[in-house]
């Protein structure tokens, strides 16, 4: 059996319904992307010109890139490998395949290396990921721990707690791995869109609920002035990278996710349409998630922001507020469920990979993907205690594994994918999927998509990556 037709006759299962792929994608797209690295990242790169950086990268290439993922998974069938093996082997899917005649042929093979690579940064993603998690984690507990305790909630001694203790978070970690393999071992359909449905309205109420909150904090008009006026000479050589690492991560592209949630789409479902609505809910949660956290932290010192600040900053805020214990336990348990959406996604996509190749059962090859990622999280999860002295740039572990993936390997990634449907994908079957009944808007925007997808998007990419590799050295 060849690459290509790998696992063929797997029957995949679709998405129930249109709906229940939007609350799985939106689900596996909001996360802490939005709540956590959203805001610091933003914050380090000066505010509102970053916010106007990051929205434009969200619209011009996380979008075309995202509906480019989501095709690729749609017309393959397969996750990134087998979609991957498909653009390099399947003549009647992609343009210059050659079938395949039982040995690599060179550089053609070079694209299931890129669908293997996605993979892997699906897996170093998730262990980082699950730190992260632990911790929120920890001050959801803390917070509902805190009316036992004598002393109430203490903000500073959570945080203490957690860094001087690389055992706990290495428990936290392996906590939140343990969830997030038994939904997933449940299937696509029973565990994902159970699951993230019964979550996406518990979202939308406490946020709704905690912005207003936060909005009527005085500090909430310096926070509007800082997130929304742009000052310019606010950004750096980095910036460009910065945000565009950041679109992919938030978006899940240039890991594979997308891929898999395309190849669970239904026949009938108009991909440009689906996209944008994820791209567009995902950006105004981000958003939203500024107007809910800098009102909060707008008072802490901006200079030490850093992947710590949401749990330095907040948790400070809330112990001296009249209500904080009950907004505390709403704000954590808020993240943690964003959280688990954006991690049963994540091993997901890494598990359905196994599946396509028939090496695995769903079963074994969730929890050897949740065993691996558990070995990947020991460095960031012990990176303030055992690899305390491990610095570059005054960046930490944890730091170093952020910045390397989202602004290094995600965005080469995502650059390979964008070639590879503008470049491999068929014409033909790319022009179905995007021109809705012939409509003059889609024709043209068809257009534009393949012209990004070709030109735009990878240029853009090379570019702001060059930059940001200067902006080291300067
Ligand atoms: N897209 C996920 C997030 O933003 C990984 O958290």
């Amino acid at each position: 059996m060849s690459p290509a037709q790998g696992g063929a006759a797997r029957k995949r299962s679709l998405w129930g319904t249109r709906f229940g792929f939007y609350l799985a994608a939106i689900g596996s797209a909001f996360g802490l992307g939005n709540l956590w690295r959203f805001p610091y990242v933003a914050a380090e790169n000066g505010g509102g010109a970053f916010v106007l950086l990051y929205t434009l990268c969200a619209a011009l290439i996380g979008l075309p890139l995202l509906i480019g993922e989501l095709m690729l998974g749609k017309l393959t069938r397969k996750s990134a490998i087998g979609a991957m093996k498909t653009v390099a082997y399947e003549p009647g899917i992609a343009d210059g395949a050659k079938p395949w005649r039982g040995k690599r042929d060179w550089p053609r093979h070079g694209w299931v290396w890129l669908g293997r690579l996605a993979v892997f940064a699906s897996l170093l993603v998730l262990s980082y990921y699950a730190v992260i998690s632990g911790w929120v984690l920890h001050f959801f507990m803390q917070f509902l721990m805190a009316p036992l305790q004598e002393s109430g909630f203490d903000a500073e001694r959570s945080l203490k707690i957690l860094r001087d203790n690389g055992l706990l978070q290495v428990a936290l970690t392996s906590v939140h791995l343990l969830v997030v393999i038994v939904v997933v071992v449940k299937g696509v359909q029973q565990g994902i869109e159970k699951w993230v449905g019964n979550l996406m309205p518990v979202f939308v109420v406490l946020l709704g609920v905690l912005v207003m909150k936060s909005l009527s904090s005085p500090t909430a008009t310096e926070a509007l002035r800082f997130l929304f006026y742009p000052d310019f000479s606010k950004l750096t050589l980095s910036s460009p990278i910065h945000a565009l690492g950041h679109v992919f991560f938030t978006l899940s592209i240039g890991f594979g996710t997308m891929i898999t949630f395309g190849s669970y789409l239904n026949e009938n479902t108009h991909i440009p349409s689906a996209g944008f609505r994820v791209t567009a809910m995902d950006t105004l949660i981000s958003l939203f998630a500024g107007l809910l956290i800098f009102p909060l932290v707008i008072g802490a010192p901006f200079a030490a922001m850093g992947p710590e600040v949401l749990f330095q900053s907040l948790p400070r805020l809330l112990e001296a507020s009249e209500s904080g214990f009950v907004f505390g336990i709403a704000f954590f348990l808020c993240l943690y469920l964003a959280s688990l959406g954006a991690s049963i996604g994540l091993l997901e996509s890494i598990v359905s990979n196994w599946l396509d190749d028939r090496l695995f059962t769903r079963r074994a090859a969730a929890w050897v993907s949740g065993a691996g990622a558990f070995l990947f999280a020991m460095a960031p999860a012990l990176s303030t205690t055992a690899f305390r002295d491990v610095h570059y740039e005054g960046r930490g572990v944890l730091e170093i594994v952020d910045a390397a993936l989202i602004n290094g390997l995600l965005p080469v990634i995502a650059l390979g994918f964008s070639l590879a449907v503008a470049r491999r994908l068929k014409h033909e079957l790319k022009r179905v999927e995007f021109v809705n009944d012939d409509s003059l808007t889609t024709i043209r925007m068809y257009g534009h998509w393949t012209a990004t997808m070709a030109w735009l998007a990878p240029l853009l990419i090379l570019s702001a990556m060059l930059l940001g590799l200067i902006g080291l050295f300067v």
